[in-house]
């Protein structure tokens, strides 16, 4: 990587061309903490200064810009809204920064084929409300729904509570335009359900986290809105059997549209972060929140049934079933902001493991177990139904060598625990920056060269999102 090149005063006037003399950002024209941003994502408090950021408003912009840094060799970084926890968006060679967020139309919502074409830079809970408005359904629904962009769900196949019934990003996505490294504007597919022409570059673009171009637009395909739902707080005396309890729902035949793990302190860091009251006798360890979603409400009551006969096996507090949509909300955005709470309190690492659901209680106790043997605390929570166990290595009081040195052994323990156990080290964060290090763990060297031989058909220069995932 060492044949970068450095951002000339020539090459800023022609980005300026580009994109107008307002959307060419660098650190003497724009206040310092707002710049400072650009060169930060919600990794840990990892910062990196960018060379340039440039805030094109088209495909067509971007293309211009992408071709210049191709043939001058300079490194690119496109970046969402920057909640991303694994360093994707991190400008590690500083360089230049492409920002989608003016990129940030709904272009269409297609009622007649339940599909809708949208830009990068729409926020996600945007996007979910526009086609809610015409009784449609986008699930995809990270904590950070609020703030994160579709593209950057797109970088890394982002899931959220509602993946264990409906999948993630990836399971919606039909057709992408796409800004290759050399700046070529393609379409990936074309805009239907099914497509059996060709290798899926649908699919190897999702989760490639910006190292194989600049998505530009997305046709997403949308499901009709579930009417009804039902939310249940189980509080459990031990973990786990929380965790166990988990695939003996999945086992009795119901699939929950949310299956949530939250150990004692993250629900408790939460609603003290939240101030929303919330009582937590002391004996209890664990929760499970679990939602039930449909059309049919008569049917939803019996899969309640189903779901408190299974927990009837369990030493389960008082289980609280919400009556009202303030309470759902309530309950929800508890669970939302447990990763905001957590980062309140202390700076943290997030390992984003998984496994097959059922083997929850065993990554879950050999977390526990790796935590005591090297002295870190942590907290878990996550997309249990889904196997997807988020564990917070809380900074605390460790020392810089014991933060950045000294937790790399137990780290890998963890994700050799992980793939052992038939899963992986990442289930919906991705691999970044700060997982890197790790990925040999999961991928084998003939897994890698693949991949390594894809991006130089992509990205002769290397010059896109350089240094992230392997
Ligand atoms: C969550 C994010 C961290 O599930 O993925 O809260
Ligand atoms: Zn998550």
């Amino acid at each position: 990587m060492s044949e970068f090149q450095i951002i000339t005063p020539a090459l800023l006037e022609a980005f300026e061309r580009i994109v107008g003399k307002t959307h060419v950002l660098t650190a003497q024209r724009v206040e310092a903490d707002v710049y400072a941003d650009y060169g930060r994502d919600h990794t840990e408090d990892l910062h990196f200064e960018p060379g340039v950021v440039l805030r094109p408003a088209n495909a067509e912009e971007i293309s211009q810009i992408v071709r210049l840094c191709h043939e001058n060799y300079l490194p690119i970084t496109p970046r969402g809204a920057g909640t991303g926890l694994s360093g994707g968006a991190l400008p590690i060679h500083k360089g230049v920064v492409i920002s989608t967020e003016r990129l940030n139309k709904i272009i269409e919502i297609d009622e007649r084929n339940l599909q809708a074409t949208v830009e990068p830079g729409v926020v996600n809970e945007v996007f979910q409300n526009a086609v809610k408005e015409v009784g449609l359904f986008y699930p995809p629904d990270p904590a950070s729904k609020g703030s994160c962009f579709l593209g950057g769900n797109l970088a890394h196949s982002s899931g959220g509570p509602k993946a264990v019934k409906y999948g993630t990003t990836k399971d919606y996505v039909l057709n992408l335009q796409v800004v290759l490294p050399t700046g070529d504007i393609i379409w990936t597919a074309a805009n239907t359900l099914k497509n059996s022409t060709g290798y899926n570059l649908t699919q190897l673009m999702v989760g490639s986290e910006g190292t194989l171009g600049i998505i530009t637009k997305v046709v997403f395909r949308l499901l009709p809105y579930p009417q009804h739902n039902i939310l249940m707080l189980v509080p459990f005396r031990r973990e786990e059997q929380a965790a166990e309890a988990v695939a003996a729902v999945f086992r009795a035949g119901i699939i929950p549209s949310g299956m949530e793990f939250m150990e004692r302190e993250a629900i408790a860091w939460s609603s003290d972060y939240l101030k929303i009251p919330l009582t937590l006798p002391e004996d209890i360890r664990a929760h499970l929140l679990i939602e039930l979603d449909g059309q049919d409400l008569d049917q939803l009551y019996k899969e309640a049934e189903q779901v408190y006969g299974v927990l009837e096996g369990y030493d389960v507090g008082e289980i609280l079933l919400a009556d009202n949509a303030t309470q759902k909300d309530e309950l929800w955005k508890i669970r939302r902001n447990i990763g905001n709470s957590v980062r309140y309190n202390s700076v943290y690492k997030e390992e984003d493991t998984v496994v097959p659901r059922a083997e929850l209680p065993t990554l879950l106790r050999g977390v526990k177990e790796i935590g005591a043997r090297y002295g870190f605390k942590s907290v878990c929570y996550g997309h249990a139904g889904d196997g997807n166990l988020h564990v917070n290595i809380i900074r605390g009081n460790l020392t810089d060598e014991q933060w950045n040195v000294g937790l790399r052994q137990p780290i890998s323990e963890i994700f050799e625990l992980c793939v052992k156990l038939g899963g992986t080290i990442s289930g919906e964060h991705g691999i970044g920056l700060v997982q890197k290090g790790y990925i040999g763990i999961a991928l084998k060297e003939a897994n890698l060269n693949l991949m390594r031989g894809i991006k130089q058909v992509f990205d002769p220069h290397g010059i896109m999102n350089p240094g992230k995932i392997f």
